[in-house]
């Protein structure tokens, strides 16, 4: 690795520069990867198990649609979690695409070994549909309930695809977003001009 100023690419962002002008060139170093990662802005979910019969979340940002016929998705979670443990254990999850009216339930949900029940965040069980079986948050974007089809172990992560059986949304709200080590609002729905 070479010309990689750990501090100035995972603090500030700012670019150290050089002849070559790349400010991270790195080969398969893991601190690299996290500081490059941290340039990726994109949504934020949590990800809801019944844990102890009574909703768990937790925070992911490995979220991705897989394919659309039928419904798939894919996340990425540390098989170290409690949630890793619930996925492999009841093959169910929900995952919650959160707006910018979720920061609070985000920050709760991310604390690492500390209690992550959020039975005062979700919406009341007379108020979704029966065929629902994984809790939904309120003032979610989207909610999909999500049933395992396939889980890969890859290192520390368990890779989980899994097949959507319902999808809920309500009237459009605005998405939270994070990168650059933080929450994010404000950015322009409108089309970009091309
Ligand atoms: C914005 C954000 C995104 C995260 N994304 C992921 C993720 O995609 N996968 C993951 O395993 N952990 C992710 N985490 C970390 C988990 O939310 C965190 O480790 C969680 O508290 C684990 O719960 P547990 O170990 O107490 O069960 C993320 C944290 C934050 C703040």
């Amino acid at each position: 690795m070479r010309n990689f100023n750990l501090e100035n690419s995972a603090g500030s962002g700012e670019l150290a520069g050089d002849a070559s002008g790349w400010e991270l060139d790195a080969g398969p170093d893991s601190l690299a990867f996290r500081s490059a990662m941290r340039r990726f802005v994109g949504g934020v979910t949590v990800i809801t198990t019944l844990h102890e019969g009574r909703p768990w979340g937790m925070t992911v940002s490995a979220f991705t649609p897989a394919c659309m016929e039928p419904p798939t998705v894919l996340v990425c979670v540390n098989k170290d979690t409690v949630t890793g443990g619930d996925i492999t254990k009841d093959r169910r999850f929900a995952v919650n695409i959160l707006s910018q009216d979720q920061i609070e339930i985000s920050q709760h949900c991310s604390r690492p070994r500390e209690d992550k029940f959020v039975d005062h965040f979700v919406v009341p069980a007379e108020e979704v549909p029966g065929r629902v079986q994984m809790p939904v948050l309120k003032h979610s974007l989207i909610t999909f309930d999500c049933k395992v089809n396939m889980t890969i172990v890859a290192s520390s992560h368990l890779v989980i695809l899994a097949s959507v059986s319902s999808i809920l949304a309500p009237a459009a709200k605005r998405p939270l977003l994070y990168g650059e080590g933080r929450y994010m609002h404000g950015i322009s729905l409108e089309a970009v001009a091309v």
